[in-house]
């Protein structure tokens, strides 16, 4: 990493994985917004891939999310590279095309989205949360990634989508593996697998809309397989292929935010004690955590035509990524960008820069995070770090491996 910092900008390829061992190269992304704010890596590390424009400005990776008939979600995928989920299965999800196909679909899953059903799903987030605590009493040392944040995460989707509990793990194990490009640990044996895991991801999904067809409850899953805006209803593979977009989008994202923010908060206790002292301050907070640690690094469009953005001249075809870490920490943005300010509640990108794409699941993510972490703080305010952990190595997920902790007494 040292040496690639010291190197000139043009020679710096983003696709290299010893720049990410430490998550997202905040150095390289801050030299990058100033001496080359739409950048080619050529990706030589990746056999078969072409290289990509990095957009690194806040206000370009505006540009770029608005502008979906310039930049395409559906013309060559949503991700860096197509390596771990083939372009045709991106596209059969909303996530992975463009108007008016993408719209229509959208408008159907928002029916289970409203500010009602989620508000309504809070005494259900709260109940999970207390009770992934209460199995932690007891203990001293233990990781909070994966026992406190994961099966809460996994429930929470898992009862939102209407799974039964012992598959909460099953489920969680897929998204992961699906999502975690450029990690050798998480994705052993790259493409042999990923056909497996996205093989299984259907047939189980399908097998829950089956289900919800012919037994239907209060669950999202039931009303998606009802759901009809003017008319309209969802086919069996738009149901199936939105499901399993929402197993993946609901895992991932939210552990991440969590993980990273105890994290950040067990690295600031000043930062801490302000919460402690003042609770409701913890909606304000997790928009910092947001901003700070988004938990999807990027994603990316598809120009499809030429296109001139500061200066530089994107041809039609080319890979375009907008790295949310970067326009998150821009100067031009925010003040003192790489400073943990649990008090700024400023606007961030973590959930994508508006336009058509704009996260479906930010009322949910935000209500479990404040959740989650009203409870932790409450119940262990003396929490301490072990070790400084280890991030996942990847060019999409940004989130630690593990966060070490000693609990301390629980309070109450
Ligand atoms: C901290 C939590 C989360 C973060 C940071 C996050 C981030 C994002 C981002 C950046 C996008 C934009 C993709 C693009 O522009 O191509 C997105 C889209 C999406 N997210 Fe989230 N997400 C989070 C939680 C969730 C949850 C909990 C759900 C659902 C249960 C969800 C469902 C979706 C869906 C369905 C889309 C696609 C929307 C579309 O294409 O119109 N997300 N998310």
């Amino acid at each position: 990493m040292a040496t690639a910092v010291g190197l000139p900008i043009d020679q710096i390829d983003l696709g290299d994985m010893s720049l990410w061992v430490n998550g997202p190269p905040h150095e390289l992304f801050d030299r990058m917004r100033v001496e080359a704010p739409v950048h080619w890596s050529p990706m030589a590390e990746w056999e078969g891939e072409s290289g990509f424009w990095s957009i690194t400005r806040a206000e370009d990776v505006h540009t770029v999310s608005r502008d979906w008939e310039a930049f395409s979600s559906e013309q060559g995928g949503i991700l860096i590279t197509n390596l771990a989920t083939p372009v045709e299965v991106q596209n059969a999800m909303f996530i992975g095309m463009d108007p008016p196909r993408h719209d229509r679909i959208k408008a159907l899953f928002q029916r289970g989205f409203t500010p009602k059903r989620i508000a309504e799903h809070e005494a259900t987030i709260r109940e999970i949360t207390i009770q992934a605590l209460d199995r932690l009493e007891g203990r001293d040392e233990l990781d909070l990634a994966a026992e406190l944040a994961q099966p809460v995460v996994g429930r929470v989707i898992g009862s939102f989508l209407g799974t039964p509990e012992e598959d909460d793990v099953v489920w969680a194990d897929l998204a992961k593996r699906g999502l975690a490009i450029g990690d050798d640990e998480l994705q052993p044996d790259g493409n042999e697998s990923t056909h497996e895991i996205i093989a299984e991801v259907f047939s189980r999904a399908s097998a829950v809309a089956a289900d919800r067809r012919a037994n239907p409850t209060d669950d999202l899953t039931s009303l998606l397989v009802h759901a009809e805006v003017d008319g309209e209803r969802l086919t069996d593979d738009e149901i199936v292929f939105g499901f399993a977009l929402l197993v993946a989008a609901g895992n991932d994202s939210t552990k991440a935010t969590f993980t990273n923010g105890m994290l950040g908060l067990l690295n600031a206790p000043e930062q801490r004690q302000k919460l402690l002292d003042d609770p409701p301050l913890i909606p304000v907070a997790v928009e910092e955590f947001l901003r700070m640690y988004p938990a999807f690094a990027h994603f990316r469009r598809t120009a499809t035509r030429d296109y001139e953005l500061n200066g530089q001249l994107i041809r039609k075809g080319d890979k375009v990524i907008m790295w949310y870490p970067a326009s998150n920490r821009d100067p031009e943005a925010f003040e003192c960008p790489h400073m943990l300010d649990v008090e700024r509640n400023a606007e961030h990108q973590a959930f994508g820069a508006g336009g058509r794409h704009f996260c479906l699941g930010t009322a949910l993510a935000r209500l479990e995070l404040k959740v989650l972490f009203e409870e932790t703080l409450a119940r262990y305010p003396q929490m301490e770090l072990t070790a400084q952990p280890e991030a996942v190595q990847s060019l999409f997920l940004n989130q630690p491996r593990t966060v070490p902790v000693k609990l301390g007494a629980a309070a109450g």
